[in-house]
């Protein structure tokens, strides 16, 4: 699953274990307890195999993917396995209506024909270390409610030391709701190159359709290669650069694995919140994530419309778009889980458990009751923050004016600061390049651009609208809203010099605030900006810094409450391990969805005239000449997904899957729809992890791809 990156809408916090596939574990923190439970699950490894920083262990062969997946090395020359989606951007960004390799697909026969994804990175967890006691006593010297507050100061303090002057980076990160602290030291590579990837009719075979749902035929697989400078050491993209010599890497089994086998996997799951409140789970249910789902609902079908008209500016928004889709799906199915399997009252009577046990304990006894009137506030203007950020910033265009806002800060200075200034050209030069011109199509972002006014004048608390709104549909004739909102928009997009780039860069050449205050499309982005954070943001600031000194009491509280109680923090995309088997399972009743698909089943779900459902005339000819290799499972069919229990969320996406010998048997990709809740609440019954069989990613490269080259430098346990 790919990480979602929303600014500020989510929160981080904890959970404890109550089964034995719960639970994404720091490696470090693997204890004998759950090693001993490990061993009786199958698993042959030794403790040490396992998490070891003097030894190669399992940490060395698994990489944070380009800072929102995981992937892992397979081969001893730096190859490396993810999803398809997570190479999504790098695969379309090298591609060209001429030289369509996102929807031809593309294998290097050798490798010099490796091609340099620039941007992406890849990087490995050094060592991670528990700094919980420096980090409590540096924030024990400030005021008890405000310490927090300055966790993040006192940990760059420590990490600033781990990095040895840029060598590594470094990072603190709070687990437990800010109860411990840990740090973690990493290296990253900077010269990745695409080495293969499937069409994407196979890497994103079903689409948005079974995006997050089994029963899943999807080849969610890319391949790239790290490579490093003649010491190993990481070094910009150059020619003289050699493949990666890895610690360690996982040898590929194709043997396969059996309903109930154990299974584990690690990899970066980027954020849960498992004891959000009953509170949270309402506001979500009700204001939030349908806020969040209406906004994306519109956008997609607006730049769909564009895409499916042009080739180019398909390639040109593919990426952005599937992100999106990604995750307007996933807060459907989230309130739609949220609901169906009862969260709020479960929560809710966890919470009657707690506030008991609180009442004869006076350090907790009231932070239900004082949250319950922070949420009664944050009600307010949640909405408007969800508008501001993914209704009218989600045009690219207002998005990047936005980003004026600093420079004009400076600017308004008496005595501007020059270098400053410089630095803000610089900021708003780079982020032209990576993202304004990498995602503005003129069409489709006027047209998100005018019904997100719309939505917001309509859905937005009068009160609450910034005065050049209010102004401008004072104007409007009644039932003429529509058509004023339309030709203002049209207006800006004419007039801005963003949309010039000749008139852009004059002026980043040489900034000067008249035109900064002339410009009516950074004026229209400022308007609901500081609207905004002149009037609202406190209270949406105000919120998230009692939610978390709340979080961190009800935590403590919860772990006193239960002292024999074996817990796991939420994940915060860092590395964590979690354990469980190949598993089935009944979605419903007289309902039973069996473990593993087959090629069998692209077939039966092929349909030519919708583009999600296309299966490549060379998969069909495979199929019918059964001509499947080493790769044939147990039933004569070539194996494609396959279901497991572990405990994994976004950020896993790309996570090795790895059997009880510490091999290689697939990748992990998704979650399914009936534990969407899962962030929120971790349910055993029906939470499940939806992984690529390795065999169905190795026979697609060797069969369908010809890259034998790729086959052979992996080490394959038949
Ligand atoms: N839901 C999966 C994830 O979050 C897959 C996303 C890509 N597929 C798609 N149809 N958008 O990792």
């Amino acid at each position: 699953m790919k990480k979602h990156i929303i600014t500020a809408l989510t929160i981080v916090s904890f959970s404890f274990a109550s089964f034995a596939d719960e639970g994404m574990w720091l490696p470090i923190l693997l204890g004998q307890k759950n090693y001993n439970q490990m061993t009786q699950m199958g698993l042959k490894l030794t403790q040490e195999q396992l998490y070891d920083i003097n030894n190669a262990s399992m940490k060395d062969a698994v990489i944070w993917f380009g800072g929102g997946c995981t992937g892992e090395v397979i081969s001893n020359e730096g190859l490396i396995l993810t999803n398809h989606h997570c190479g999504y951007d790098a695969i379309a960004t090298l591609s060209t209506p001429d030289n369509n390799r996102l929807a031809n697909g593309f294998w290097a026969l050798d490798k010099s024909q490796e091609l340099p994804a620039q941007g992406l990175s890849v990087a490995f967890l050094v060592r991670m270390e528990d700094v919980t006691e420096r980090m409590l006593a540096e924030l024990a010297k400030y005021p008890a409610d405000s310490q927090l507050f300055y966790a993040q100061k006192e940990g760059e303090k420590i990490a600033k030391a781990a990095r040895e002057d840029g060598k590594y980076e470094a990072f603190v990160r709070d687990m437990f709701k800010g109860n411990q602290y840990y740090m973690f030291v990493m290296e990253r590579y900077t010269d990745i190159r695409l080495v293969g990837t499937p069409p994407e009719s196979i890497g994103k075979f079903g689409g948005d359709t079974d995006n997050w749902m089994w029963p899943r035929h999807t080849g969610d697989f890319s391949i790239f290669r790290i490579y490093a400078n003649k010491d190993n050491k990481p070094a910009a993209y150059n020619t003289q650069n050699i493949p990666f010599k890895p610690k360690k890497y996982l040898p590929v089994s194709l043997k396969g694995a059996e309903n109930g086998d154990f299974a584990m996997i690690f990899g970066f799951p980027g954020r849960t919140n498992r004891y959000e409140t009953s509170m949270g789970v309402k506001l979500a249910i009700e204001q939030t994530n349908p806020a969040i789902v209406k906004l994306r609902t519109k956008r997609l079908q607006l730049m769909k419309e564009q895409m499916d008209a042009n080739v180019a500016v398909r390639l040109q928004l593919a990426s952005r778009y599937a992100q999106i889709a990604n995750y307007w799906k996933y807060f459907i199915g989230q309130t739609e889980q949220l609901k169906h399997n009862k969260v709020y009252d479960r929560k809710f009577a966890e919470e009657e458990t707690f506030k008991n046990w609180a009442s004869a304990n006076p350090g907790y006894s009231s932070i239900f009751s004082k949250m319950e009137k922070e949420y009664d506030i944050y009600k307010m203007y949640n909405k408007h923050q969800v508008y501001l950020v993914e209704g009218i910033r989600g045009s690219i265009l207002v998005a990047y004016a936005s980003a004026f806002l600093d420079l004009e800060k400076e600017l308004l200075k008496d005595q501007p600061d020059t270098s400053k200034t410089h630095a803000q050209v610089l900021v708003l030069k780079a982020r032209y390049a990576s993202f304004y011109k990498a995602f503005y199509n003129k069409e489709s972002d006027k047209e998100i651009m005018a019904a997100t006014l719309e939505m917001y004048y309509n859905d937005i608390d009068k009160a609450q609208h910034p005065e050049m709104l209010t102004k401008l549909m004072a104007k409007a004739k009644k039932g003429k809203e529509t058509e004023l909102i339309n030709k203002t928009i049209e207006k800006i997009v004419n007039k801005t010099i963003i949309t010039d780039s000749v008139k852009l860069f004059k002026f980043l050449d040489k900034p000067n605030l008249k035109t900064i205050q002339k410009d009516p499309a950074i004026q229209y982005a400022f308007a609901f900006t500081k609207n905004y954070n002149n009037n609202y943001k406190k209270y949406i600031d105000a919120f998230n810094f009692a939610n978390a000194n709340f979080g961190n009491k009800y935590m403590k509280g919860l772990m006193e409450m239960q002292p024999n109680k074996y817990f796991y923090p939420d994940a915060n995309s860092t590395m964590r391990c979690t354990y469980g088997n190949i598993k089935d399972y009944s979605p419903k009743d007289a309902v039973h969805f069996s473990h593993f698909t087959t090629l069998k089943g692209i077939m039966e779900k092929e349909d030519p005239t919708s583009d999600e459902f296309i299966v490549p005339a060379k998969l069909k000819e495979l199929y019918k000449s059964k001509d499947y290799g080493q790769y044939v499972g147990k039933d004569g069919e070539v194996p494609v997904g396959f279901l497991t229990t572990n405990d994994i969320t976004g950020g896993n996406s790309g996570s090795p899957v790895i059997n009880a010998n510490g091999e290689l048997i697939g990748t992990a990709f998704d979650g399914n729809w009936e534990a969407m809740s899962g962030d929120i609440a971790f349910d055993a019954q029906f939470k499940r992890t939806i992984c690529v069989d390795v065999r169905y990613t190795l026979f697609i490269i060797d069969k369908l791809g010809g890259a034998t080259n790729l086959i052979k430098e992996m080490t394959l346990v038949k």
